[in-house]
């Protein structure tokens, strides 16, 4: 028999106390005592409906709830020694309540098991602080289409392959961002509309012989709707696997924005200046300033993508209904919302304070034959097909490269031999501004067209004008 000190919740049927080192092993209290909140509000949730279906008395109830409250108090304060012999959040909070109103506390787990428990813990978690993060997106997508405002017409090259392509504006390219980071807001959204249903009444997995009432916890929790099936609601963890999913997304998103600002920021590119407050220097090399804060991003990417693969394999051949491997669920969930929770709105701090050089950009731009597409179709126009006239610009380009100059500097001459629908005239109307004023329809990169796309997004966004 266990002694008192270290007596399990469960241990009637044990003859003896559990292995030190496996006691360990079990414990979950250090990544789950992150769930103390929701613990408590399903606890209290689930306290109200026993006692309107008869199960408490109001006196038992009172109690409960006081004591649920006290202990939140002093989990705040820091003042709740936890230990591995409690296991976990839930063992924690019922014995603590149990030391302070006695009786009453030892009632609280009728019609429930730690199954339907944490489940419902672990959405309500996951609920709250996903959207904390949709809310920190939206913070990202301001920032983002503040700049892409101010840049409207700020030329730079557009790449392909990392070499350049077209002009195009820094704020055409920054507002494509504020679209992938709306679908990455959508995702959360969606699956927080799926994970919005309430397991509690599951119990271990059956349900219970009590004829509780799922509508009123459910209510209760702010949950849509009570899960229909209790050994699905207890089994399980694609809302986990769908918010990993789509913070995994999301993070890969902010890593190539990240990858972005580093090559912008190389002196090589020089088309951003990060405030110092971004960077740090370098512990031998003087002149340094790095930007450590995106390469971090980048770097943290992987583990964000780890997690979702970890929880994957965690899940792929567990049989219903629930088993012990998915206590591990709670680090990886944990962990992705910790690096969320720091990576958008610093990436948000970062966008808002950054400091792009146009002149920079323009240059590039125009040192890279981005011009290039317009020439041929120019000579489209005058009726040159599309594949004979991106032959005679290649030339052209060819022409250019050899004698180190633009194709703007393309001399008439070369211009008349290589075909002779390829006239001064053209020649002399390429430039980078009217490349990108011609691209001015839905979605092009036009300085008119993107204060258009910035007016839409401002409205939706909630910003100021
Ligand atoms: N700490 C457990 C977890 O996080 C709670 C559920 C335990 N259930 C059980 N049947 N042992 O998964």
């Amino acid at each position: 028999m266990a002694d008192k000190e270290t007596k399990k919740l469960w241990g009637g049927r044990f003859a003896e106390s559990m292995d030190a080192l496996c006691e360990r092993m079990n414990a979950s209290i250090d990544v789950d005592r992150a769930l103390y909140r929701e613990d408590i509000e399903g606890s209290k949730a689930h306290a109200r409906m026993l006692a309107a279906i008869g199960v408490l008395t109001d006196e038992e109830l009172a109690a409960i709830l006081k004591g649920l409250d006290e202990i939140r108090a002093e989990i705040e304060r820091g003042e709740l020694a936890f230990r591995a012999e409690l296991e976990d959040i839930h063992m924690h909070i019922e014995a603590r309540l149990t030391e302070k109103i006695g009786e009453a506390g030892k009632k609280l787990h009728t019609a429930r098991s730690r199954n339907d428990q944490v489940a419902t813990d672990f959405r309500l978690h996951l609920r709250r602080r996903m959207q904390g993060i949709v809310e920190e997106i939206r913070g990202l997508q301001r920032a983002l289409v503040a700049q892409a405002e101010r840049w409207a017409e700020a030329v730079m090259p557009g790449f392909t392959h990392l070499q350049v392509a077209q002009p195009v504006t820094f704020g055409f390219h920054l507002l494509a961002y504020v679209e992938m980071l709306d679908r990455d807001a959508g995702r959360m959204e969606d699956a927080i509309r799926r994970m919005n249903e309430c397991p509690l009444g599951a119990a271990a997995l059956a349900g219970t012989t009590f004829a509780i009432d799922r509508e009123m916890t459910a209510r209760e929790l702010g949950f849509a709707r009570p899960c229909r099936n209790a050994m699905d609601a207890v089994s399980a963890r694609d809302f986990v696997l769908e918010f990993l999913a789509a913070g995994a997304i999301h993070a890969v998103h902010l890593s190539r924005l990240a990858e972005e600002l580093v090559l912008w920021t190389s002196p090589f590119f020089g088309f951003v200046e990060l405030p110092d407050r971004f960077c740090t220097g370098s512990s031998i090399m003087p002149q340094k300033k790095n930007p450590d804060i995106p390469e971090l991003a980048r770097g943290k990417t992987g583990g964000v993508i780890g997690a979702l693969v970890a929880m994957l394999a965690l899940m792929k051949a567990l049989p219903l209904a629930y088993n012990k491997d998915m206590q591990e669920d709670k680090a990886h969930a944990l962990r992705v919302l910790d690096e969320l929770e720091m990576l958008v709105p610093a990436f948000a701090s970062i966008i808002a304070g950054m400091k792009p050089n146009p002149a920079r950009m323009r240059k590039a731009a125009e040192e890279g034959f981005a011009t290039a597409t317009d020439l041929a179709e120019m000579l489209v126009r005058k009726g040159v097909p599309f594949r004979e006239a991106h032959e005679v610009v290649g030339k052209a380009v060819a022409w250019c490269v050899a004698h180190d100059k633009r194709l703007e500097e393309l001399p008439a001459e070369v211009a008349q031999s290589l075909h002779p629908k390829l006239s001064p005239a053209m020649i002399a109307q390429l430039s980078v501004e009217r490349a990108v004023a011609a691209r001015r329809h839905l979605g092009g990169t036009a300085p008119e067209e993107v204060r258009r796309q910035c007016a839409f997004w401002k409205q939706k966004l909630g910003m100021e004008d």
